[in-house]
């Protein structure tokens, strides 16, 4: 699935992210800035901190409770959308997703 990222500039970037693997990895794997991911994906670090659109958190399956605390450290301000990208899957159905990062991760 294609999954646009925005930063807080408003500068957006569309990876193809494959299917399986999560956002954070698509992402860091192809050199996007904004995602620090200090713990490379073992829901430990919060440093892959995202909003997802709003249009968008309906169809994310919902929290994991590790996830949930984890997203109370967050550098960045937790807003109702926050997920981290380490613990959203690419799946088909997410083709067009937007998430934007937040100003700091760490
Ligand atoms: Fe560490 Fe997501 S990469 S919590």
């Amino acid at each position: 699935p294609m999954i646009t990222f925005i930063r807080p500039d408003g500068g957006q970037r569309d990876l193809s992210v494959p299917e399986g693997t999560s956002l954070m990895q698509g992402a860091t794997t192809q050199g996007l800035d904004g995602i620090v991911a200090e713990c490379g994906g073992n829901a430990m670090c919060a440093t892959c901190h995202v909003y997802v659109d709003e249009a968008w958190t309906e169809r994310l399956p919902p929290l994991f409770e590790d996830e949930d605390a984890l997203l109370e450290g967050t550098a960045a301000e937790r807003r109702p959308t926050s997920r981290l990208s380490c613990q959203v899957i690419a799946t088909a159905d997410l083709d067009g997703l937007v998430v934007r990062l937040p100003d700091r991760q760490v």
